[in-house]
């Protein structure tokens, strides 16, 4: 069932953080559904400029409502990842989308809330509520590289003026993670105090915390035995997912741990089958893989076990 992505963000609000994945085609939408069914979890499908343009816009839409039929105890919300001005209204318009995600954070702040503000009243004039970017994550995302040193943290005084001008329902903030599989090169942990500040600001609205794959060295590794060269990959200590769910942060995006999960099966298969050329046999081990490492990640964003108590919430 497709919620209103407000829903799932009252529900979870300080006791839990909703996985928002991103997808892009088959293999990944059915191990998505799959492992959040195992976990019995409530999570947030992500769909970026990228994914839209992969294959044609309405092959994911498609997908996404027959997945819905074929796992119907399923709740979740659809949501557009780093949207532009135009995407934003293509989405409000397609009436599929529960929620859209305006990011202007590479735009000054006076530019950033005006942009924000526009797709805020489109927004809500059809019901969809709205996620902006305030601050600057590092690490490569569609379009735009930030450097380490160009990366920004949120500023708590800002945060609350964003919020109030422009009218946006939740805040993607920059706290210490970036966008990618090379986050940084020493050790790191998220700035809860600048987490904590934020939250003294803004009670009760949901915060998004962008960049928060983990990159498990298990994983790198067996990549880099099965002919990979990701060497120095590193990411966001998923224990801390919990105690930034209790400040306010209500939905956790990750990209990038599924892409690893994708590529180590695929190598790896593909090394021990080099007769193989069945797509559909790295596939089904693809999909439980997918659902496997979902399940695994929805207990680290404490997630697991909400399905019963959400459909009671929803009436
Ligand atoms: O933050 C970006 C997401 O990982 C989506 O990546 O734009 O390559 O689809 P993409
Ligand atoms: P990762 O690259 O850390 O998975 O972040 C994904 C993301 O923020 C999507 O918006
Ligand atoms: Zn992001």
């Amino acid at each position: 069932m497709i919620v209103t992505t407000k829903k799932l963000f009252e529900a979870a609000y300080g006791n839990y953080a909703i996985g928002a994945y991103n997808i892009n085609n088959l293999e990944q939408t059915m191990g998505l559904f799959e492992g959040n069914l195992m976990s019995k979890a409530p999570f947030i499908i992500q769909i970026s400029r990228g994914a839209r343009d992969y294959t044609n816009k309405l092959m994911l839409q498609a997908l996404i409502n027959a997945a819905d039929e074929v796992f119907p105890e399923a709740i979740f919300a659809v949501h557009l990842d780093h949207g532009d001005e135009q995407t934003c209204y293509d989405c409000i318009e397609s009436g599929f989308y529960s929620s859209v995600m305006i990011d202007a954070s590479h735009e000054p702040f006076e530019k950033n809330i005006e942009i924000t503000k526009r797709v805020v009243d489109a927004a809500h004039a059809k019901g969809l509520v709205v996620e902006a970017e305030l601050g600057q994550l590092g690490g490569v995302e569609e379009h735009i590289k930030v450097s380490e040193s160009e990366a920004r943290l949120t500023n708590p005084d800002q945060a609350k003026e964003f919020v109030d001008r422009s009218g946006c329902d939740s805040l993607a903030v920059a706290i210490g993670t970036s966008h990618g599989a090379f986050k940084f090169s020493g050790s790191q942990s998220l700035h809860f105090d600048v987490l904590s500040q934020i939250q003294k600001n803004l009670p009760g609205f949901p915060l998004v915390m962008h960049g928060s794959s983990s990159v498990p060295q298990e994983e790198v590794e067996r990549i880099n035995k099965a002919g990979g060269k990701l060497q120095g990959a590193k990411g966001v200590d998923a224990n801390e997912f919990k105690q930034a769910a209790k400040l306010g942060v209500t939905k956790i995006n990750i990209d990038t741990d599924g892409r690893l999960v994708w590529t180590r099966v695929h190598r790896e298969y593909f090394m021990e089958h080099p007769e193989g050329f069945d797509l559909r046999k790295p596939g089904t081990i693809f999909m439980k893989e997918y659902a496997k490492y979902i399940a695994a990640k929805n207990e680290k964003l404490g997630s697991t076990g909400q399905l019963d108590a959400l459909r009671k919430f929803l009436g």
